[in-house]
């Protein structure tokens, strides 16, 4: 099919525009959810027959969750069929790591730094929810957090603003391919705009206060980014940003998105976050809360039941420019022409489609890649890894090691409960060596939801003793311990980033018994692990991984696959560093002024070094990698000029494997204070045992400039250092100067 060129588009939708009522026109900016079974009845009683009423008349735009192209095919069917226009509904869906097959949660795939890969795994995941008849993902999530705290980071690419944009960017082009109306791709969304990764304290929903340089600075690049790779959709956050809802923000929306970004697709709401600005304190009832929605630029309304119920009066009475109302349906037409609806509103609708995509083996091959990716080996003494595949009576302890539901992972609303593989039965599958397992502790005392707060077993210590007798007895334990799936994520705020229940007590008697001990870690977001990373020899951080847990972690300890992931955010080793990064600013008393003599006046904690536990970028290898020759090709450079940077690498150990050559600047005097590192550039460079390459880096203005405080991009002259190693306490350095 040839592509639909932009401007026919607007043409189309402007003669379907000009036959719209008031009413209809609303219609378009309405989403309803749609939980219950479709074909059936509802759980909703009389609010889902008013839902199926307005989606005969018209007024419903887009509906989320209803899934299956059963389902799907009915809604539509009802709005194609006995709505006077037929337009077809834009059909939403939180595809946030794969659908039915999962990849690994996003945080943990950002550790992949394998924008390729990342790429991949969002191409499996539309192609797969576009098989079972959703067109449009709320995904990627692209706030910016430097606070572990917050349940959220799982969903995001971490601490860092230049490596958000780029898994931005990655993502957006992974959902929607090249050609959006092609069957197999859907429409993304940046979210959520913006601020919501820096909710004080880590609580969610809460507001925040962002000063103009760190917002244009470290919130905005990755939607900016996303915006540039052609996003179709944003979605505003909870938040208030600076005293201001966001949903309300005509800054951000208006000003900012529309007009300065000229960004050409539509926005829609949080979940109810337009009747939220009530609660807020923002708007004096649900009339105003729409009114100041379509104001600032939301353009659906999700689950607020403000648009729809108040949009026509508020047209009528003149507070609200039809105009707006106009922009509003354009934009929300122009993407549903744009995923090819108009031509056929059943395109995504394909039962045979649905049974072949869902669940292949291809997709199982993918998020298995990208799972082995994004690994992290956090320690490794005494080169205790890759485990030997024979003559090794290997234990596995810990109750998260049989645990085939947790290991999926938060958000994950199509996939079946408990279809993940788990450590045990990946590492089962190397039968070589003799394996015992014992749980040693439930983690949790209650049945483990999405919605539902976790219960946690603090007190049941019986099953200890069993478990201590099996690590007794074996050369090596594989301790499997973490957070629940369910433990990060929306709503998941916490205080303590500890080990959750008797881990910790677990985990000391089990090193007591034996100190051949692999910790294997399963979490949604950096925890504290100091007496972790003090006693026990090899760390490896595995996230939650999705479908294809166990097999990745297996391959990975067996040695099958050398890990080269590298953390997105910082580990801290105590909650009270948070916020924690590598990207933070000098201060005017860095240092001890006369170390020994115990002076206080300088910039640290008198209770715990500054130095996070696990910085930024960190992450080992079973090989080892040796950087040299650290170069910058000439002393000085006009401002214009590509400043160009090489380096050696070279693979000094005993394995091939995979290193992320990372580049960090400093700007070391400007305008406005640059933090003390930020990173411009990596690369994912593999490496034969015993090989070398020289690894090259250009760095435009882009990389070398900033925002001011009035979100203007500019690059100063000055001096500035480069930094490139294997994390962000790379030690090579060099030096240029950018002249006027
Ligand atoms: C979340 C969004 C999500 C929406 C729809 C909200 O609670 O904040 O990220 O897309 O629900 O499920």
């Amino acid at each position: 099919m040839q592509k639909p060129k932009a401007d026919s588009i607007d043409v189309k939708v402007d003669s379907i525009l000009k036959i719209m009522t008031l009413e209809e026109k609303v219609g378009q900016m309405n989403q309803y959810n749609g939980f219950w079974d479709v074909t059936g009845p509802s759980p909703e009683g009389g609010n889902a027959e008013k839902k199926y009423e307005d989606l005969r008349k018209g007024r419903v735009g887009s509906m989320l969750t209803v899934r299956g192209t059963e389902q799907v095919r009915a809604v539509q069917k009802i709005v194609v069929e006995e709505s006077r226009l037929g337009i077809p509904l834009i059909i939403g869906f939180d595809v946030i790591h794969g659908y039915k097959t999962l990849s690994p949660i996003p945080l943990a795939e950002a550790a992949s730094w394998d924008l390729e890969a990342i790429q991949k795994s969002a191409s499996v995941a539309a192609s797969e929810a576009s098989a079972s008849g959703i067109n449009w993902t709320f995904a990627p999530m692209v706030d910016i957090s430097r606070d572990p705290r917050w349940g959220r980071v799982m969903e995001g690419a971490g601490e860092d603003p230049y490596l958000g944009s780029k898994i931005a960017i990655a993502r957006v082009h992974g959902f929607q391919g090249e050609d959006l109306a092609a069957v197999n791709t859907i429409a993304a969304t940046a979210k959520h705009f913006a601020g919501y990764g820096f909710v004080e304290a880590g609580r969610e929903y809460n507001k925040a206060d962002i000063g103009s340089v760190t917002l244009h600075n470290i919130v905005l690049p990755p939607f900016k980014a996303a915006e540039e790779a052609g996003v179709k959709t944003f979605m505003n956050g909870f938040n208030e940003l600076n005293g201001i809802p966001v949903t309300g923000s005509d800054y951000l929306l208006r000003n900012l998105l529309k007009n300065k970004w000229g960004f050409k697709g539509f926005v829609i709401s949080d979940w109810a976050s337009i009747g939220e600005m009530t609660t807020h304190g923002y708007a004096k009832d649900l009339a105003h809360a729409a009114e100041m929605g379509v104001k600032a630029g939301v353009d659906m309304d999700m689950e607020s039941y403000s648009y729809i119920d108040e949009l026509v009066n508020l047209v009528e009475t003149g507070k609200v420019d039809v105009a707006l109302i106009d922009d509003a349906v354009r934009r929300i037409l122009r993407v549903k022409f744009e995923l090819g609806l108009f031509d056929d509103p059943y395109k995504y609708c394909d039962p045979e489609r649905e049974k072949n995509v869902i669940g292949s083996k291809e997709n199982q091959e993918a998020v298995l890649d990208m799972a082995k990716k994004s690994i992290v080996l956090l320690k490794n003494n005494n080169k205790l890894l890759p485990l030997k595949k024979k003559g090794q009576k290997i234990a596995v302890i810990g109750p998260l090691a049989d645990d085939n539901n947790s290991v999926l992972g938060s958000w994950r609303i199509a996939s079946k409960d408990s279809s993940g593989i788990s450590v045990l039965d990946g590492l089962k599958q190397y039968t070589g060596n003799d394996l015992m397992f014992e749980k040693g502790a439930d983690l949790l005392t209650n049945e483990p939801t999405f919605i539902n707060e976790l219960a946690f077993n603090t007190t049941d210590t019986s099953g200890f003793e069993k478990a201590i007798n099996v690590a007794r007895n074996s050369d090596v334990v594989i301790l499997v311990l973490g957070e629940h799936g369910f433990q990060s994520g929306e709503g998941r705020s916490r205080t303590n980033l500890d080990l959750p229940g008797v881990q910790q007590e677990l985990m000391e008697k089990i090193y007591e018994a034996n100190k051949n001990v692999v910790l294997v870690l399963n979490n949604g977001r950096p925890l504290v692990l100091n007496w972790a990373a003090n006693h026990i020899p090899a760390i490896v951080e595995t996230w939650h991984l999705g479908t294809q847990t166990g097999n990745a972690v297996a391959q990975v300890l067996y040695g099958d696959y050398n890990p080269s992931g590298k953390l997105p955010m910082t580990f801290p080793r105590n909650v009270g560093q948070i916020p924690i990064y590598y990207s933070h600013k000098n201060t005017g008393r860095p240092v001890d002024p006369q170390p020994g003599a115990n002076m206080v006046f300088w910039s640290h904690y008198s209770d715990v070094e500054s130095s996070p536990l696990f910085p930024f970028g960190y992450g080992l290898s079973y090989t080892s990698f040796n950087y040299s020759n650290l170069n910058v090709e000439k002393d000085s450079y006009a401002l214009n000029e590509e400043v160009q940077v090489s380096v050696e690498l070279s693979n000094t150990g005993d394995y091939d494997g995979k290193e992320v050559v990372q580049l960090y600047i400093r700007d070391l005097f400007a305008k406005i204070v640059r933090p003390v590192r930020e990173l411009k550039g990596f690369q994912l460079v593999e490496l034969k045992k015993g090989e070398s390459k020289t690894i090259k880096f250009s760095l435009t203005s882009k990389e070398l400039g900033y925002y001011d405080q009035d979100g203007n991009f500019t690059v100063e002259p000055g001096e500035y250092e480069i930094f490139v190693g294997t994390d962000s306490n790379a030690s090579l350095k060099t030096h240029f100067i950018l002249k006027e």
